[in-house]
Protein backbone atom coordinates (compact mmCIF):
# COMPACT_ATOMS: atom_id res chain seq x y z
CA UNK A 1 0.00 0.00 0.00
CA UNK A 2 1.29 3.49 -0.56
CA UNK A 3 2.82 5.20 2.51
CA UNK A 4 0.98 8.42 4.14
CA UNK A 5 4.17 10.37 3.90
CA UNK A 6 3.99 11.65 0.22
CA UNK A 7 2.43 14.52 0.12
CA UNK A 8 0.96 14.81 -2.99
CA UNK A 9 0.34 11.11 -4.13
CA UNK A 10 -2.59 9.21 -3.84
CA UNK A 11 -3.10 6.04 -4.72
CA UNK A 12 -6.32 4.81 -2.92
CA UNK A 13 -5.47 0.98 -3.44
CA UNK A 14 -8.25 0.08 -4.95
CA UNK A 15 -7.03 0.73 -8.68
CA UNK A 16 -8.36 4.32 -8.45
CA UNK A 17 -6.40 7.67 -8.57
CA UNK A 18 -7.70 10.03 -5.89
CA UNK A 19 -6.69 13.32 -7.31
CA UNK A 20 -4.66 14.08 -10.24
CA UNK A 21 -2.46 17.69 -10.31
CA UNK A 22 -1.08 18.97 -13.50
CA UNK A 23 2.12 18.87 -12.07
CA UNK A 24 2.48 15.06 -11.79
CA UNK A 25 2.92 11.18 -13.66
CA UNK A 26 0.74 8.97 -13.00
CA UNK A 27 2.27 5.70 -12.56
CA UNK A 28 0.16 1.72 -12.50
CA UNK A 29 2.04 -0.99 -11.01
CA UNK A 30 0.89 -3.70 -13.44
CA UNK A 31 1.55 -6.42 -10.50
CA UNK A 32 -1.36 -5.00 -8.31
CA UNK A 33 -3.21 -2.82 -10.56
CA UNK A 34 -2.36 0.24 -8.02
CA UNK A 35 -1.80 3.58 -9.50
CA UNK A 36 -0.02 6.20 -7.64
CA UNK A 37 0.57 9.91 -8.38
CA UNK A 38 4.11 11.01 -8.36
CA UNK A 39 4.36 14.97 -8.50
CA UNK A 40 6.88 16.58 -11.21
CA UNK A 41 8.94 19.65 -10.34
CA UNK A 42 11.62 20.90 -12.84
CA UNK A 43 10.80 18.57 -15.19
CA UNK A 44 11.83 15.40 -12.10
CA UNK A 45 10.22 13.20 -10.31
CA UNK A 46 11.93 12.20 -6.65
CA UNK A 47 13.23 8.85 -6.70
CA UNK A 48 12.46 8.41 -3.03
CA UNK A 49 8.53 8.82 -4.34
CA UNK A 50 8.89 5.31 -6.00
CA UNK A 51 9.49 3.85 -2.68
CA UNK A 52 5.91 3.71 -1.96
CA UNK A 53 5.37 1.68 -4.58
CA UNK A 54 5.03 -2.01 -2.89
CA UNK A 55 3.65 -5.14 -3.80
CA UNK A 56 3.21 -6.32 -0.04
CA UNK A 57 3.27 -3.77 2.85
CA UNK A 58 6.95 -5.25 4.17
CA UNK A 59 8.28 -4.81 1.16
CA UNK A 60 11.58 -2.51 0.67
CA UNK A 61 9.84 -0.49 -2.49
CA UNK A 62 10.42 0.23 -5.67
CA UNK A 63 14.03 1.78 -6.98
CA UNK A 64 15.40 3.35 -9.77
CA UNK A 65 18.66 1.78 -11.42
CA UNK A 66 20.96 4.31 -13.07
CA UNK A 67 24.40 2.70 -12.60
CA UNK A 68 26.38 5.73 -14.64
CA UNK A 69 23.88 8.87 -13.40
CA UNK A 70 22.84 9.61 -17.26
CA UNK A 71 19.51 10.40 -15.66
CA UNK A 72 19.90 11.21 -12.21
CA UNK A 73 20.11 14.43 -10.99
CA UNK A 74 22.37 14.28 -7.93
CA UNK A 75 21.42 17.87 -7.10
CA UNK A 76 20.88 21.15 -7.35
CA UNK A 77 22.96 23.91 -8.40
CA UNK A 78 23.26 27.43 -9.61
CA UNK A 79 26.61 27.04 -10.71
CA UNK A 80 26.42 26.27 -14.22
CA UNK A 81 23.52 25.71 -16.99
CA UNK A 82 24.15 23.34 -20.01
CA UNK A 83 21.80 23.00 -22.93
CA UNK A 84 24.01 20.55 -24.76
CA UNK A 85 21.21 20.28 -27.85
CA UNK A 86 21.89 24.38 -28.24
CA UNK A 87 25.60 24.53 -27.37
CA UNK A 88 25.15 27.13 -24.14
CA UNK A 89 26.92 26.96 -21.46
CA UNK A 90 26.89 29.43 -18.90
CA UNK A 91 28.48 30.67 -15.31
CA UNK A 92 25.80 31.61 -13.02
CA UNK A 93 24.00 33.13 -16.25
CA UNK A 94 26.39 34.38 -18.00
CA UNK A 95 27.36 32.97 -21.71
CA UNK A 96 31.30 31.69 -21.83
CA UNK A 97 31.68 33.72 -25.00
CA UNK A 98 30.92 36.74 -22.89
CA UNK A 99 33.58 35.69 -20.06
CA UNK A 100 36.01 34.35 -22.44
CA UNK A 101 35.72 37.77 -24.17
CA UNK A 102 36.00 39.92 -21.41
CA UNK A 103 37.06 38.45 -18.47
CA UNK A 104 40.09 37.14 -16.64
CA UNK A 105 39.98 33.53 -15.49
CA UNK A 106 40.71 34.95 -11.51
CA UNK A 107 37.53 36.72 -12.59
CA UNK A 108 35.57 34.09 -13.34
CA UNK A 109 36.79 31.88 -10.75
CA UNK A 110 35.55 34.53 -7.88
CA UNK A 111 31.90 34.74 -10.08
CA UNK A 112 32.01 31.06 -9.59
CA UNK A 113 32.58 30.88 -6.07
CA UNK A 114 30.43 33.87 -4.90
CA UNK A 115 27.58 33.16 -7.58
CA UNK A 116 28.23 37.17 -9.00
CA UNK A 117 31.01 39.12 -10.83
CA UNK A 118 33.06 41.52 -8.53
CA UNK A 119 33.33 44.75 -8.09
CA UNK A 120 36.59 46.12 -9.04
CA UNK A 121 38.19 46.68 -5.03
CA UNK A 122 36.58 43.01 -4.76
CA UNK A 123 38.54 41.95 -7.41
CA UNK A 124 41.48 43.30 -6.42
CA UNK A 125 40.93 41.72 -2.85
CA UNK A 126 40.92 38.35 -5.06
CA UNK A 127 43.72 38.57 -7.16
CA UNK A 128 45.88 39.70 -3.73
CA UNK A 129 44.93 36.69 -1.90
CA UNK A 130 45.81 34.36 -4.60
CA UNK A 131 48.24 35.78 -5.58
CA UNK A 132 50.08 35.70 -2.29
CA UNK A 133 49.00 32.34 -1.18
CA UNK A 134 50.46 30.40 -4.20
CA UNK A 135 53.91 29.21 -2.25
CA UNK A 136 53.48 25.94 -1.12
CA UNK A 137 54.98 24.55 2.39
CA UNK A 138 58.88 23.67 1.63
CA UNK A 139 58.14 19.92 2.73
CA UNK A 140 55.62 19.57 0.08
CA UNK A 141 59.00 19.97 -2.22
CA UNK A 142 60.64 17.16 0.01
CA UNK A 143 57.24 14.68 -0.66
CA UNK A 144 57.33 15.62 -4.25
CA UNK A 145 61.30 14.66 -4.23
CA UNK A 146 60.03 10.96 -3.09
CA UNK A 147 58.45 10.47 -6.35
CA UNK A 148 60.21 8.44 -9.05
CA UNK A 149 61.70 10.77 -11.87
CA UNK A 150 58.69 9.28 -14.70
CA UNK A 151 55.94 9.61 -12.11
CA UNK A 152 52.63 10.66 -14.08
CA UNK A 153 52.20 14.42 -12.77
CA UNK A 154 48.21 13.51 -11.95
CA UNK A 155 49.91 10.67 -9.06
CA UNK A 156 52.48 13.77 -7.93
CA UNK A 157 49.39 16.60 -8.30
CA UNK A 158 46.65 13.83 -6.65
CA UNK A 159 49.09 13.24 -3.58
CA UNK A 160 50.13 16.95 -2.95
CA UNK A 161 46.81 18.10 -3.32
CA UNK A 162 45.59 15.38 -0.85
CA UNK A 163 48.59 16.32 1.67
CA UNK A 164 47.70 19.56 1.59
CA UNK A 165 44.83 18.82 4.39
CA UNK A 166 47.86 17.75 6.78
CA UNK A 167 49.17 21.23 6.35
CA UNK A 168 45.93 22.99 6.75
CA UNK A 169 43.87 20.75 9.68
CA UNK A 170 41.90 24.00 10.40
CA UNK A 171 40.35 23.30 6.75
CA UNK A 172 38.46 20.68 8.64
CA UNK A 173 36.34 23.31 10.85
CA UNK A 174 33.78 22.78 7.45
CA UNK A 175 31.40 26.11 9.20
CA UNK A 176 33.84 28.13 9.70
CA UNK A 177 33.65 31.06 7.06
CA UNK A 178 36.92 32.27 7.41
CA UNK A 179 38.52 28.30 6.71
CA UNK A 180 36.38 28.01 3.75
CA UNK A 181 37.58 31.01 2.32
CA UNK A 182 41.57 30.27 3.01
CA UNK A 183 40.63 26.45 1.87
CA UNK A 184 39.50 28.08 -1.38
CA UNK A 185 41.75 31.18 -1.93
CA UNK A 186 44.88 28.05 -1.24
CA UNK A 187 43.49 25.65 -3.25
CA UNK A 188 43.00 27.70 -6.56
CA UNK A 189 46.59 29.59 -5.70
CA UNK A 190 48.38 26.47 -5.19
CA UNK A 191 47.21 24.13 -7.60
CA UNK A 192 49.23 25.93 -10.29
CA UNK A 193 52.15 25.97 -7.89
CA UNK A 194 51.70 21.71 -7.38
CA UNK A 195 51.18 20.78 -11.02
CA UNK A 196 54.46 23.01 -12.41
CA UNK A 197 56.68 21.22 -9.87
CA UNK A 198 55.37 17.98 -10.79
CA UNK A 199 56.18 19.37 -14.33
CA UNK A 200 60.08 20.14 -13.15
CA UNK A 201 60.21 16.68 -11.05
CA UNK A 202 59.84 15.00 -13.87
CA UNK A 203 62.08 17.01 -16.19
CA UNK A 204 64.82 16.94 -13.74
CA UNK A 205 64.77 20.66 -13.61
CA UNK A 206 64.31 22.79 -10.09
CA UNK A 207 61.85 23.59 -9.43
CA UNK A 208 60.46 27.56 -10.22
CA UNK A 209 59.35 29.56 -7.55
CA UNK A 210 55.93 31.53 -8.15
CA UNK A 211 56.61 35.17 -9.50
CA UNK A 212 53.90 37.23 -7.58
CA UNK A 213 54.46 40.17 -10.47
CA UNK A 214 52.41 37.85 -12.90
CA UNK A 215 49.12 37.03 -13.95
CA UNK A 216 47.67 33.63 -12.93
CA UNK A 217 48.18 32.32 -16.32
CA UNK A 218 51.43 34.13 -16.50
CA UNK A 219 52.78 33.05 -13.41
CA UNK A 220 52.01 29.26 -13.90
CA UNK A 221 53.91 29.58 -17.10
CA UNK A 222 56.98 31.19 -15.72
CA UNK A 223 56.93 28.19 -12.54
CA UNK A 224 57.25 25.79 -16.02
CA UNK A 225 59.61 27.30 -18.10
CA UNK A 226 61.77 29.86 -16.37
CA UNK A 227 65.40 28.60 -16.44
CA UNK A 228 68.27 31.35 -16.07
CA UNK A 229 66.32 34.57 -16.66
CA UNK A 230 66.04 36.68 -13.90
CA UNK A 231 62.57 37.47 -15.12
CA UNK A 232 60.06 34.97 -16.81
CA UNK A 233 57.85 37.32 -19.71
CA UNK A 234 55.74 34.68 -21.51
CA UNK A 235 54.51 35.60 -25.05
CA UNK A 236 50.62 37.58 -24.30
CA UNK A 237 49.17 35.64 -26.97
CA UNK A 238 49.99 32.26 -24.93
CA UNK A 239 49.38 34.01 -21.51
CA UNK A 240 45.92 34.82 -23.11
CA UNK A 241 45.14 31.77 -24.97
CA UNK A 242 46.32 30.02 -21.54
CA UNK A 243 43.72 32.33 -19.57
CA UNK A 244 40.89 31.40 -21.81
CA UNK A 245 41.38 27.77 -21.84
CA UNK A 246 41.55 28.21 -18.09
CA UNK A 247 38.21 30.27 -18.43
CA UNK A 248 36.86 27.51 -21.11
CA UNK A 249 37.66 24.53 -18.57
CA UNK A 250 36.70 26.32 -15.09
CA UNK A 251 33.62 24.25 -14.37
CA UNK A 252 31.30 21.84 -16.40
CA UNK A 253 28.42 21.43 -14.11
CA UNK A 254 27.76 17.05 -12.54
CA UNK A 255 30.57 16.07 -14.05
CA UNK A 256 32.44 12.86 -12.80
CA UNK A 257 35.36 14.85 -10.99
CA UNK A 258 32.69 17.47 -9.75
CA UNK A 259 30.13 14.52 -8.52
CA UNK A 260 33.53 12.64 -7.09
CA UNK A 261 34.23 16.18 -4.81
CA UNK A 262 30.14 16.32 -3.85
CA UNK A 263 30.63 12.33 -2.69
CA UNK A 264 33.67 12.61 -0.58
CA UNK A 265 32.42 16.09 0.24
CA UNK A 266 29.30 15.35 1.94
CA UNK A 267 30.75 12.73 4.04
CA UNK A 268 32.16 15.78 5.78
CA UNK A 269 35.65 15.74 4.88
CA UNK A 270 37.87 18.70 4.37
CA UNK A 271 37.90 20.42 1.12
CA UNK A 272 41.57 19.52 0.50
CA UNK A 273 40.75 15.34 0.31
CA UNK A 274 37.70 16.16 -1.29
CA UNK A 275 39.29 18.26 -4.54
CA UNK A 276 41.83 15.30 -4.61
CA UNK A 277 39.19 13.05 -5.43
CA UNK A 278 38.09 15.25 -8.08
CA UNK A 279 41.61 14.97 -9.21
CA UNK A 280 41.62 11.45 -9.13
CA UNK A 281 38.30 11.00 -10.82
CA UNK A 282 39.92 13.49 -13.74
CA UNK A 283 42.80 11.44 -13.95
CA UNK A 284 40.66 8.96 -15.73
CA UNK A 285 41.23 8.78 -19.65
CA UNK A 286 37.45 9.11 -20.19
CA UNK A 287 37.05 11.99 -18.35
CA UNK A 288 40.72 14.40 -18.50
CA UNK A 289 42.38 12.55 -20.78
CA UNK A 290 41.01 13.04 -24.00
CA UNK A 291 43.46 15.67 -24.79
CA UNK A 292 46.62 13.43 -24.32
CA UNK A 293 44.59 11.15 -26.91
CA UNK A 294 44.62 13.55 -29.78
CA UNK A 295 48.20 14.18 -29.75
CA UNK A 296 48.77 10.16 -29.28
CA UNK A 297 46.40 10.46 -32.76
CA UNK A 298 48.17 13.01 -34.35
CA UNK A 299 52.10 10.92 -33.74
CA UNK A 300 50.00 7.71 -35.43
CA UNK A 301 49.41 10.17 -38.41
CA UNK A 302 52.96 10.96 -38.83
CA UNK A 303 51.82 12.83 -41.60
CA UNK A 304 49.95 15.52 -43.57
CA UNK A 305 49.74 13.21 -46.73
CA UNK A 306 47.94 10.31 -44.54
CA UNK A 307 45.32 12.36 -43.12
CA UNK A 308 43.36 11.24 -45.85
CA UNK A 309 43.73 7.42 -45.27
CA UNK A 310 43.60 7.91 -41.39
CA UNK A 311 40.11 9.62 -42.25
CA UNK A 312 39.45 6.39 -44.37
CA UNK A 313 40.16 4.44 -41.32
CA UNK A 314 38.18 6.54 -39.33
CA UNK A 315 34.72 5.70 -41.36
CA UNK A 316 35.76 2.35 -41.04
CA UNK A 317 35.45 2.37 -37.94
CA UNK A 318 39.22 0.98 -37.60
CA UNK A 319 40.23 4.22 -35.85
CA UNK A 320 38.47 6.72 -33.53
CA UNK A 321 38.77 10.46 -34.50
CA UNK A 322 40.03 11.59 -30.77
CA UNK A 323 39.03 15.49 -29.99
CA UNK A 324 35.88 15.39 -32.32
CA UNK A 325 31.84 15.09 -31.16
CA UNK A 326 30.67 15.44 -27.61
CA UNK A 327 28.10 13.50 -25.47
CA UNK A 328 26.34 16.75 -24.33
CA UNK A 329 27.01 19.03 -27.04
CA UNK A 330 25.16 17.47 -30.48
CA UNK A 331 25.54 20.93 -32.32
CA UNK A 332 28.70 22.77 -31.14
CA UNK A 333 30.87 22.76 -28.46
CA UNK A 334 30.67 26.15 -27.55
CA UNK A 335 34.15 26.02 -26.09
CA UNK A 336 36.00 25.14 -29.20
CA UNK A 337 34.47 27.76 -31.12
CA UNK A 338 35.99 30.38 -28.41
CA UNK A 339 39.33 28.62 -28.48
CA UNK A 340 40.01 28.51 -31.95
CA UNK A 341 41.54 32.04 -32.84
CA UNK A 342 43.28 31.90 -29.80
CA UNK A 343 44.52 29.13 -31.12
CA UNK A 344 46.06 30.41 -34.41
CA UNK A 345 47.32 33.21 -31.71
CA UNK A 346 49.58 30.52 -29.96
CA UNK A 347 50.67 28.74 -33.64
CA UNK A 348 51.81 32.48 -34.73
CA UNK A 349 53.68 33.15 -31.33
CA UNK A 350 55.46 29.48 -31.28
CA UNK A 351 57.50 27.61 -33.89
CA UNK A 352 57.01 25.10 -36.66
CA UNK A 353 55.64 22.17 -35.55
CA UNK A 354 54.67 19.60 -37.91
CA UNK A 355 51.98 18.19 -35.89
CA UNK A 356 49.88 21.50 -36.27
CA UNK A 357 49.83 21.05 -39.46
CA UNK A 358 48.19 17.99 -39.57
CA UNK A 359 45.66 18.86 -37.29
CA UNK A 360 44.73 21.71 -39.10
CA UNK A 361 44.32 19.34 -42.02
CA UNK A 362 42.57 16.87 -39.91
CA UNK A 363 40.24 19.57 -38.58
CA UNK A 364 39.30 20.96 -42.58
CA UNK A 365 39.20 17.71 -44.15
CA UNK A 366 36.79 16.44 -41.22
CA UNK A 367 34.18 19.18 -41.46
CA UNK A 368 33.45 19.15 -45.40
CA UNK A 369 33.15 15.23 -45.23
CA UNK A 370 29.34 14.03 -45.09
CA UNK A 371 30.32 11.44 -42.85
CA UNK A 372 31.46 13.47 -40.30
CA UNK A 373 29.31 16.15 -40.73
CA UNK A 374 25.77 14.14 -40.71
CA UNK A 375 27.33 12.05 -37.17
CA UNK A 376 28.02 15.97 -36.12
CA UNK A 377 31.11 14.99 -35.00
CA UNK A 378 32.60 18.60 -34.83
CA UNK A 379 36.48 19.61 -33.02
CA UNK A 380 35.46 19.94 -29.08
CA UNK A 381 37.93 22.23 -26.69
CA UNK A 382 39.76 19.19 -26.32
CA UNK A 383 41.13 19.13 -29.94
CA UNK A 384 42.56 22.45 -29.61
CA UNK A 385 43.46 22.46 -25.81
CA UNK A 386 45.89 19.23 -27.12
CA UNK A 387 47.24 21.21 -30.02
CA UNK A 388 48.12 24.10 -27.73
CA UNK A 389 49.91 22.57 -25.25
CA UNK A 390 51.82 20.33 -27.67
CA UNK A 391 52.77 23.80 -30.02
CA UNK A 392 54.06 25.11 -26.09
CA UNK A 393 56.16 21.94 -26.29
CA UNK A 394 54.65 21.26 -23.02
CA UNK A 395 54.40 16.73 -22.89
CA UNK A 396 51.39 15.60 -23.21
CA UNK A 397 51.72 13.82 -19.41
CA UNK A 398 50.58 16.83 -18.20
CA UNK A 399 47.85 18.08 -20.10
CA UNK A 400 45.42 16.70 -17.51
CA UNK A 401 47.64 18.51 -15.08
CA UNK A 402 46.74 21.80 -17.13
CA UNK A 403 42.93 20.39 -16.90
CA UNK A 404 42.85 20.32 -13.09
CA UNK A 405 44.35 23.92 -12.54
CA UNK A 406 41.27 26.08 -14.01
CA UNK A 407 38.55 23.30 -12.70
CA UNK A 408 39.71 23.55 -8.83
CA UNK A 409 37.64 26.51 -9.02
CA UNK A 410 34.53 24.42 -10.22
CA UNK A 411 35.15 21.64 -7.92
CA UNK A 412 35.54 24.70 -4.55
CA UNK A 413 32.39 26.13 -5.45
CA UNK A 414 30.07 22.75 -6.02
CA UNK A 415 31.75 21.98 -2.24
CA UNK A 416 31.17 25.38 -0.98
CA UNK A 417 27.58 25.11 -2.77
CA UNK A 418 26.71 21.85 -1.63
CA UNK A 419 28.13 22.48 2.23
CA UNK A 420 26.02 25.60 2.50
CA UNK A 421 23.06 23.39 2.03
CA UNK A 422 20.73 23.09 5.13
CA UNK A 423 20.27 19.05 6.18
CA UNK A 424 23.04 17.82 3.99
CA UNK A 425 23.21 14.22 4.11
CA UNK A 426 26.16 11.53 3.49
CA UNK A 427 25.53 10.58 -0.56
CA UNK A 428 24.99 7.02 -0.22
CA UNK A 429 23.47 5.14 -3.55
CA UNK A 430 21.29 1.57 -3.33
CA UNK A 431 22.41 -1.16 -5.45
CA UNK A 432 20.94 -3.96 -6.87
CA UNK A 433 22.19 -7.08 -4.77
CA UNK A 434 22.93 -10.22 -7.75
CA UNK A 435 25.07 -12.48 -4.93
CA UNK A 436 23.84 -15.30 -2.68
CA UNK A 437 21.89 -14.76 0.15
CA UNK A 438 22.46 -17.57 3.35
CA UNK A 439 25.37 -19.26 1.28
CA UNK A 440 27.40 -22.47 3.20
CA UNK A 441 30.14 -21.28 4.82
CA UNK A 442 32.33 -24.27 3.77
CA UNK A 443 35.42 -25.25 5.77
CA UNK A 444 38.51 -24.33 3.95
CA UNK A 445 39.74 -28.48 3.15
CA UNK A 446 36.40 -28.91 1.20
CA UNK A 447 36.53 -25.57 -0.92
CA UNK A 448 37.15 -26.28 -4.72
CA UNK A 449 39.07 -22.54 -5.32
CA UNK A 450 37.47 -22.55 -9.05
CA UNK A 451 36.40 -18.95 -7.67
CA UNK A 452 36.67 -15.92 -10.10
CA UNK A 453 36.59 -12.11 -9.91
CA UNK A 454 33.77 -11.04 -11.50
CA UNK A 455 34.55 -8.38 -14.35
CA UNK A 456 37.33 -8.42 -16.68
CA UNK A 457 39.61 -11.69 -15.69
CA UNK A 458 42.02 -10.85 -13.08
CA UNK A 459 44.81 -13.14 -12.71
CA UNK A 460 47.26 -14.29 -9.69
CA UNK A 461 50.87 -13.00 -11.40
CA UNK A 462 52.52 -16.83 -12.29
CA UNK A 463 49.27 -18.46 -11.39
N1 LIG B 1 35.38 9.34 -33.99
C1 LIG B 1 34.73 8.60 -34.91
N2 LIG B 1 33.42 8.33 -34.87
C2 LIG B 1 32.73 8.84 -33.82
C3 LIG B 1 33.34 9.62 -32.84
C4 LIG B 1 34.72 9.88 -32.95
N3 LIG B 1 35.35 10.65 -32.06
N4 LIG B 1 32.42 10.01 -31.93
C5 LIG B 1 31.26 9.46 -32.34
N5 LIG B 1 31.46 8.76 -33.49
C6 LIG B 1 30.43 8.11 -34.32
C7 LIG B 1 29.95 6.83 -33.70
O1 LIG B 1 30.70 5.73 -34.16
C8 LIG B 1 28.53 6.79 -34.20
O2 LIG B 1 28.54 6.38 -35.54
P1 LIG B 1 27.38 5.42 -36.12
O3 LIG B 1 26.12 6.23 -36.02
O4 LIG B 1 27.80 5.10 -37.51
O5 LIG B 1 27.39 4.21 -35.23
C9 LIG B 1 28.10 8.25 -34.19
O6 LIG B 1 29.32 8.98 -34.37
C10 LIG B 1 27.39 8.69 -32.94
O7 LIG B 1 28.27 8.49 -31.85
P2 LIG B 1 27.83 8.16 -30.36
O8 LIG B 1 28.59 6.94 -29.93
O9 LIG B 1 26.36 8.19 -30.21
O10 LIG B 1 28.42 9.42 -29.61
P3 LIG B 1 28.51 9.56 -28.04
O11 LIG B 1 27.73 10.75 -27.66
O12 LIG B 1 28.19 8.31 -27.34
O13 LIG B 1 30.07 9.83 -27.84
C11 LIG B 1 32.08 10.86 -27.24
C12 LIG B 1 30.57 11.03 -27.41
C13 LIG B 1 32.69 12.19 -26.78
C14 LIG B 1 32.38 9.78 -26.19
C15 LIG B 1 32.68 10.44 -28.61
O14 LIG B 1 32.34 11.40 -29.59
C16 LIG B 1 34.18 10.24 -28.53
O15 LIG B 1 34.65 9.18 -28.11
N6 LIG B 1 34.99 11.28 -28.92
C17 LIG B 1 36.42 11.15 -28.87
C18 LIG B 1 36.93 11.38 -27.46
C19 LIG B 1 36.90 12.83 -27.06
O16 LIG B 1 37.32 13.71 -27.80
N7 LIG B 1 36.40 13.09 -25.84
C20 LIG B 1 36.39 14.41 -25.27
C21 LIG B 1 35.04 15.02 -25.22
S1 LIG B 1 35.12 16.72 -24.63
C22 LIG B 1 35.61 16.55 -22.97
C23 LIG B 1 34.67 17.15 -21.95
O17 LIG B 1 33.70 17.83 -22.26
O18 LIG B 1 34.96 16.92 -20.77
Amino acid sequence: MPTEETAKSAATGDGSVAATGEDSLTVTDNRTGRRYELPIESETIKAMDLRQIKVHEDDFGMMAYDPAYTNTASCTSAITYIDGDAGVLQHRGIPIERLCEKSTYLEVAYLLVFGELPTRPQLEDWTYDITHHTFVHEDIKKFLTGFRYDAHPMGMLLATTGALSTFYPDAKKLEDPVERYLATIRLIAKIPTLAAFSYRHNSGLPYAYPDNDLSYSENFLSMMFKMTETKYEPDPRVARALDVLFILHADHEQNCSTSAVRSVGSSGADPYSAVAAGIAALYGPLHGGANEAVLKMLRHIEKVENVPDFLESVKRKEEKLMGFGHRVYKNHDPRAQVIKDHAGDVFEATEYNPLIEIATELERHALEEEYFVSRKLFPNVDFYSGVIYEALKIPPDMFTAIFAIPRTSGWISQWLEMTAEPGGKIARPRQIYTGAIDAEYEPIADRSGGNTISGPPATRPGA
